[in-house]
């Protein structure tokens, strides 16, 4: 090599390393969701007709992810258990869009009465003839400690987050692979890729879903026209703290907190769109320093650790206290 070529990588290497920390250290999605959001397809040239089924459309991330999809032209199926709230989020939909009102289904649907999942689908076919996307969002937090926790809550975690999803999907799968085409995404969060304290069965819920999908995906990877999508949200405003699961099955949050230091929703259901759109596997959306974690936690996991366990144990030293874990917890990484 000459010495100009050497000159040159000399001052190009470290210049390339400080645009990419540069580019990391404002980024709230993984390196592959972000360049799709740059250079990749956008949503609203893919998703213009295409039949879309919403579970927990009735508030935060599908309830925005139901607006943009309707902008999109997408056909909507909404469900979650509030019929009303999920008729507030159609006629937003149709305010907010060229949809006629037949092009969106408003299904109630408890994702814990597995029973009914057949007969649900069974009428969104019926409906549209046809689903492109299922996308699993609905889902419950956890806000306690393992010790305090009654097994109640972690078998109501299981059968909601992950029992009722693997449902949902297994009525739809068939459809899917003899239509030879379809899309799965499924809400996870970045406590499916780590170890969160006061939420050991909301974690472990969300780890189960990862370790579903990852699998569903090598499965059929003979149907590669069938996308396997997992979303790892970090945190983002939604109801998601006002509807956790305590230690007992019906006692709420004494108080929610606030949700200053979140991602908006719209950012997160737009990336969503993004990367279902893209064929992206697995996208992280998440701002620093989560973003961060996940990265240390899945190519570094001791450090990874190490960081958790520090902030973590500051976590549940504010719950104990009766403080908002969440907000001085975030305060203190957001800061440090
Ligand atoms: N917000 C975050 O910070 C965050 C971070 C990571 C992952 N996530 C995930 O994102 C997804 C959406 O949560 P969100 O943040 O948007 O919270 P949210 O505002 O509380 O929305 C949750 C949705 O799930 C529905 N739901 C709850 N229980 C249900 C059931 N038994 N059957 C059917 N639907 C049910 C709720 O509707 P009904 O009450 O009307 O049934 C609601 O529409 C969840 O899977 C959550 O784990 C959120």
């Amino acid at each position: 090599m000459d010495c100009c070529v050497l000159t040159a990588l000399w001052y190009l290497i470290p210049l390339c390393l400080l645009i990419c920390l540069a580019i990391f250290i404002v980024a709230d999605a993984d390196f592959t969701l972000l360049w799709a959001s740059r250079f990749g397809h956008e949503p609203e040239n893919k998703l213009k007709g295409k039949v879309v089924w919403v579970t927990g459309a009735s508030s935060g991330i599908g309830e925005e992810l139901a607006y943009q999809l309707a902008k999109c032209g997408a056909r909507l199926i909404l469900s979650a258990r509030r019929e009303d709230e999920l008729n507030r989020v159609k006629r937003h939909c149709l305010e907010c869009s060229d949809l006629q009102s037949d092009s969106i289904l408003v299904l109630p649907l408890d994702l814990m009465e597995r029973s009914s999942h057949e007969e649900k689908t069974k009428a969104v076919i019926q409906h549209f003839g046809h689903i492109d996307v299922l996308v699993n969002n609905g889902g419950r937090s956890q806000r306690s400690l393992a010790t305090e926790a009654s097994i109640d809550v972690y078998q109501a975690l299981m059968e909601l987050n992950f029992l009722g999803t693997v449902s949902i999907t297994k009525q739809v799968l068939p459809h899917m692979i003899q239509q030879g085409c379809g899309a799965i995404v499924t809400v996870s969060s970045i406590s499916g890729l780590m170890g969160v304290p006061l939420a050991t069965g909301y974690t472990a819920s969300k780890h189960a879903l990862q370790g579903f999908f990852n699998s569903l995906r090598i499965e059929l990877s003979e149907h590669p026209n069938i996308l396997i999508s997992l979303v790892c949200p970090g945190p983002v405003v939604s109801q998601i703290v006002q509807n956790v699961f305590t230690e007992q099955l019906n006692k709420p949050l004494h108080s929610p907190g606030n949700q200053d230091h979140k991602m908006p929703t719209s950012r997160c259901a737009r990336l969503m769109l993004v990367g279902m759109t893209n064929g992206v596997n697995e996208m992280w959306i998440s701002q620093q320093p989560f973003l961060l974690l996940c990265y240390l936690w899945q190519y570094t996991p001791t450090f990874g650790r190490f960081i958790m366990n520090s902030f973590g144990r500051r976590r549940v030293r504010n719950f104990q206290a009766g403080l908002d874990a969440d907000s001085s917890y975030f305060r203190k990484l957001k800061t440090s």
